[in-house]
């Protein structure tokens, strides 16, 4: 994506606001509601703002709510673009750079996942450590602007090592027990296969989803710190004797709701910020 598409974009967003966002929040499906809790919101649906894709999948809303939550200046994407809905990785990841345009140079990250490991139930929240791409391309492929990032992008600590340490510090500090693993992202839109899941735990995968990846990947390249979050909605195919449903996916991440919400209140309020 052009830089002049990026600046763009962002200027149309400055020119609604007072005050400068410093923290971004990517809410996933059934996660949104955090954007409700949002002081005095500026409101944006994407489909007015220049070169931004509209979203299609229900659990997603399609806007940008901007204001004060739990002290800071955020700037929430309340629904996402995901590769699957046919964006190309350039769409999937512009709100990504328009952030970073914004002088945004943290984000945090939220997505609803299979659980691939064993030990996990549906509706336990986990930090991302790490991640596996297996989407088959990447959001970098192409010429490369280096006032955007470097061709070769360190990929050795995508996700910030003291926010995790943080965020595991907030969530003792609420008693929550949060687990902790590597998020593989597919592109989906099918559900994985028991024989995929099998593969995907040997390969050190503790939970599977169709986001994420992308957008970290273009945060790292520009230089932003992340702080990764799963809701683990459903356990992955083969390990439970049942479906897997969009439904129940939309249905454990309401029922943890008030958990994810106290978590990420708690974890905007102590992270550091530029
Ligand atoms: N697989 C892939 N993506 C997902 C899943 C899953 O089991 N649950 C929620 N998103």
């Amino acid at each position: 994506m052009e830089i002049s598409t990026i600046r763009e974009a962002s200027q149309f967003i400055k020119n609604k606001l007072t005050t400068k966002p410093e923290l971004g929040l990517v809410l996933g499906s059934g996660l949104g509601v955090l954007a409700e809790e949002i002081e005095n919101p500026v409101v944006i649906p994407y489909n007015q703002i220049p070169s931004f894709p509209e979203s299609t999948v229900s659990g997603h809303k399609g806007q940008l709510v901007i204001g004060l939550l739990e002290g800071k200046q955020v700037l929430a994407m309340q629904g996402r673009f995901h590769f699957y809905e046919g964006y190309t990785m350039q769409q999937v990841t512009f709100p990504i750079r328009v952030m970073k345009e914004l002088g945004i140079e943290s984000i945090i990250v939220t997505n609803a996942a299979g659980g691939i490991n064993e030990n996990f139930k549906p509706g336990d929240l986990m930090l991302i450590t790490d991640h596996i791409n297996n989407m088959g391309t990447s959001p970098l492929i192409g010429p490369n602007d280096e006032q955007l990032g470097a061709r070769f992008p360190d990929m050795s600590s995508a996700y910030d090592k003291e926010y995790l340490q943080l965020a595991r510090e907030a969530a003792e500090a609420l008693g929550l027990s949060v687990q902790s693993g590597v998020y593989v992202g597919n592109t989906g839109p099918a559900y994985e296969t028991p024989a995929e899941i099998r593969m995907l735990r040997t390969w050190g995968g503790d939970a599977v989803g169709m986001s994420t990846v992308p957008e970290v990947m273009i945060a790292n390249h520009a230089k932003m710190r992340v702080l990764g979050i799963s809701c683990i909605s459903n356990m992955a195919a083969g390990i439970l004797d049942q479906p897997l449903t969009h439904d129940e996916v939309i249905e454990t991440t309401d029922k943890v709701k008030q958990d994810f919400l106290r978590f990420v209140k708690k974890i905007i309020h102590t992270l550091p910020v530029k």
